[in-house]
Parts: C-alpha cells; sequence; structure tokens
C-alpha cells in the first residue's frame, strides 16, 4: 500500500533521532511541509535542528504531546497527513530511578496522540488518507540468551525495564486504536541507533566524551551485555519506507545485524580515539586531559561498575521482515559509521558541552559512582 506523505507533524524533532530523521527528510524531500513538536526537555534540543533551521518547510512547535488541543489544531490548521511520533522519555537508567515520568510520556502522551489524531482524521473526516507512525524499540520483547534466536515481529512482548513497559503499553494503545477506531497506524521496532546529535548519556556517546576529558567510562556488569546497533540514518531510512509502503496496522522490526558486546564496542571506540590523536596532533591540545593525548592508551579509562538492575542480556533484531517486503537494507556499514560518529564528535565539542548541562552531571554522580574495578 502507497503513502505520500506530504504534510508531517514529527513529534520529538529536537531528540536524536527525531532531528536525524528531520534533517534526512528534508534533504531527500521536496516542498511540503515538516511541523516539529517538541517539548524540550533535557534531551531535546534547538540546537539539534540548526542545520535545517532556515529550511521554508519546517516550523517548530515548543509544546507537549500530552496537550491533546495543541496537537489536535496542528493536525487542522497545518493539514497533517502523517504522524511521525517519536517523542519519548528514552533512557533506561533514568526510568530505573523516576518511572513516572515515563508512563505520563510513553504512555499518556502516545495516547494524547492518538485521541487527537482520531479526533482530526477519524471524527472530523480531515484525513481520508493520514498515517500515524510510532517509533518503537526493540527492547519491548525482553531478553535472548545467547543462542535464542533474534527478535521478529510475532515474538511476544516481555518488557523488562520501566522505559521497555511504557514503550510496550504505547506500542498496543497503537495497534488497539487501529483495531477499534480504524487509525491507520504503523508500528517500527527498532534496535539501538547510534551517530550524531546523541545524548550523552547513552553508551557510545558518553564513552566518547569521558575519553576526550579523562573521565572514567563505566561499564555495568561483566561489560558482555549484547546490542544491536543501527546507524541513526538508516533507522530514518527504514523508517521512511515504513510510511510510504508499510502496510497499515503492520509493525516492522529494523535492525543492523550488528551485534556488539558492550565491553568489545568501548574497547573499539577506544583504539578509534587512540589513533585520531595519533594522526592528528591538535586534538592534543584540545583535550588534555585525554590518555590519549600524553600516549596513554584510552582503555585505561574503563571501569567496570555496579551493574544495572533487570539489565537485559542480549537484544537482537530479525529484520527480515522488512528487507524482504520493503525492500530496506542498512547502507552504513560499522566500521564507517563508528568513525564517522566519533569524527562528528570531535567536530562538535561546542554542542557535546552545551546539552550536558550541570544537572545531569549531578545525576550520574548520585546515582553511578563507580564501584571499583
Ligand atoms: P531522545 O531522548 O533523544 O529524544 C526524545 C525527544 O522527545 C526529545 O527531543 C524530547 O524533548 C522530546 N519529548 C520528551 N517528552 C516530550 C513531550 N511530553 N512532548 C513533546 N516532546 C517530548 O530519544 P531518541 O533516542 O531520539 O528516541 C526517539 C524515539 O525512538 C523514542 O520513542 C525511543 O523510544 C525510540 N527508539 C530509540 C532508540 C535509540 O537507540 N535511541 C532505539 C529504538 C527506538
Ligand atoms: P544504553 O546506551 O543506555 O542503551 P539501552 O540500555 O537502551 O540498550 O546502554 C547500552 C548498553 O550499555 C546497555 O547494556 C547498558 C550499557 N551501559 C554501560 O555499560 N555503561 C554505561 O555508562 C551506559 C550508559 C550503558
Amino acid at each position: 500500500m502507497t503513502h505520500h506523505p506530504q504534510r508531517l507533524l514529527v513529534t520529538g524533532g529536537a531528540g536524536f533521532i527525531g532531528a536525524n530523521f528531520v534533517h534526512h527528510w528534508l534533504s531527500a524531500h521536496e516542498g511540503g511541509r515538516v511541523v516539529v513538536l517538541d517539548a524540550l526537555t533535557y534531551a531535546g534540543n534547538r540546537a539539534n535542528l540548526d542545520p535545517v533551521r532556515a529550511h521554508p518547510a519546517l516550523r517548530f512547535v515548543h509544546g507537549d504531546i500530552r496537550d491533546t488541543a495543541l496537537v489536535g489544531d496542528l493536525l487542522r490548521e497545518e493539514t497533517i497527513d502523517t504522524l511521525v511520533h517519536f517523542a519519548a522519555e528514552s533512557h533506561v537508567d533514568r526510568s530505573i530511578h523516576g518511572p513516572d515520568a515515563f508512563i505520563d510520556t510513553n504512555v499518556n502522551g502516545t495516547h494524547s496522540l492518538l485521541k487527537a489524531a482520531r479526533q482530526v482524521w477519524l471524527a472530523e473526516r480531515r484525513g481520508p488518507a493520514h498515517r500515524f507512525h510510532h517509533v518503537s524499540t526493540d527492547e519491548v520483547y525482553g531478553s535472548l540468551g545467547s543462542a535464542d534466536p533474534a527478535f521478529t515481529e510475532t515474538t511476544p512482548y516481555a518488557p523488562n525495564s520501566p522505559y521497555a513497559a511504557s514503550k510496550a503499553a504505547s506500542d498496543h494503545l497503537v495497534r488497539a486504536y487501529h483495531h477499534t477506531y480504524g487509525l491507520a497506524v504503523t508500528t517500527s521496532n527498532c534496535s539501538n541507533n547510534y551517530g550524531p546529535y546523541h545524548f550523552p548519556e547513552k553508551l557510545i556517546p558518553l564513552a566518547i566524551v569521558n575519553l576526550l576529558d579523562g573521565k572514567p567510562v563505566p561499564i555495568y556488569g561483566d561489560g558482555r551485555n549484547i546490542r544491536d546497533w543501527l546507524y541513526v540514518e538508516d533507522h530514518c531510512r527504514g523508517i521512511t519506507r515504513v510510511l510510504t509502503h508499510g502496510w497499515i496496522g503492520e509493525t516492522y522490526n529494523i535492525g543492523g545485524n550488528n551485534e556488539w558486546a558492550n565491553l568489545d564496542i568501548v574497547r573499539h571506540l577506544c583504539r578509534l580515539v587512540d589513533e585520531a590523536f595519533a594522526a592528528d596532533v591538535t586534538l592534543a591540545a584540545r583535550f588534555p586531559q585525554a590518555p590519549a593525548a600524553r600516549g596513554i592508551p584510552s582503555e585505561t579509562l574503563i571501569r567496570f561498575v555496579t551493574d544495572r538492575p533487570g539489565h537485559d542480556r542480549r537484544y537482537a533484531i530479525d529484520a527480515n521482515r522488512i528487507v524482504c517486503e520493503l525492500g530496506f537494507a542498512p547502507a552504513e556499514r560499522f566500521e564507517t559509521g563508528i568513525a564517522r560518529t566519533l569524527a562528528w564528535y570531535l567536530a562538535h565539542e561546542d554542542w557535546w558541552r552545551g546539552v550536558m548541562d550541570g544537572s545531569y552531571r549531578q545525576w550520574v554522580a548520585r546515582h553511578y559512582a563507580p564501584a571499583g574495578t
């Protein structure tokens, strides 16, 4: 079933993946409209949209997805035909220490969007060719053992963290609004993303900035937990494919076929940082606290710390469905994607120093004091 999105409402478009999606969409599509609705929480930054700030198709609205009346007004006044829903609280560790915000935003916020979409597109009949795309995660499927087959779209849900449970609940609400009211929905469940504009509380950007600042890189537990990593632009390409060619009411897993143990990925980053400093003498002057500035291996900053409670052991995605049915394949190899990501953080020091304000640092210090090596 082909859909031709013309006028998009992108929730959470000032966050990591949402902003990359807006860049991707505007670079690939002429005309049309992209309205970003974002509450600018600690994870949302106007700076993430700087590269497209002057684009004539873009409008930024500072607002909350739980404001159903605002969402309804935007759907009407902008004659939106496609809603792409990224907005969420997205960090597992924060969900462990404060689950309420995850229920408020991920469950009630998603429900608010669904109510507005139902009202405007179905009750007021303003959306004959509408689409509601919900961006979700592989974490709803729970944890795999080392020999288990990867998650498919029919793997039973078994969320383990408050974050995963809140995303699972939102997935179910999206499904229910299709089956009960006939809203034209699609959902994608993606593995871990990495790339530019990734907030430095998640593993890869946190490791990069700590290696540059000479700060310990915390590895939870034994470091053998496995994640599948996908370059963020590939996720955006996958979502675009689902928007234009996905079947209404269906879900699609998106993944990179790229499983890494946490310790291995951090060691890989350490080697890349060491190589970057060896190749560019100006880096030592810019980042004098980095061990690499003094020829000391970056790996000396790795610290094993107390494990995350309920830490899922392994995620792996079987992406056969989107590959076979929608012709999607990741374009970026991990080796080049991770090198591009490090290069981006080296070139955008102002960005990551700007987004890491004092309150985030204090939160980390309170909750993640290293428990010894
Ligand atoms: P993020 O935390 O970087 O960004 C979330 C954005 O949502 C921020 O801009 C924030 O300001 C905004 N937001 C939060 N609450 C809001 C509210 N009430 N109203 C309006 N805006 C609000 O998250 P991300 O990593 O970009 O993830 C985006 C989506 O993709 C999420 O739904 C997440 O569950 C999903 N996802 C993420 C990953 C990943 O690896 N990061 C993987 C799979 C799926
Ligand atoms: P994260 O980037 O938070 O993503 P998610 O929990 O959604 O997969 O974490 C990725 C993996 O890295 C996860 O197994 C937890 C681990 N991790 C660490 O070992 N140290 C850290 O400082 C962080 C943030 C994560």
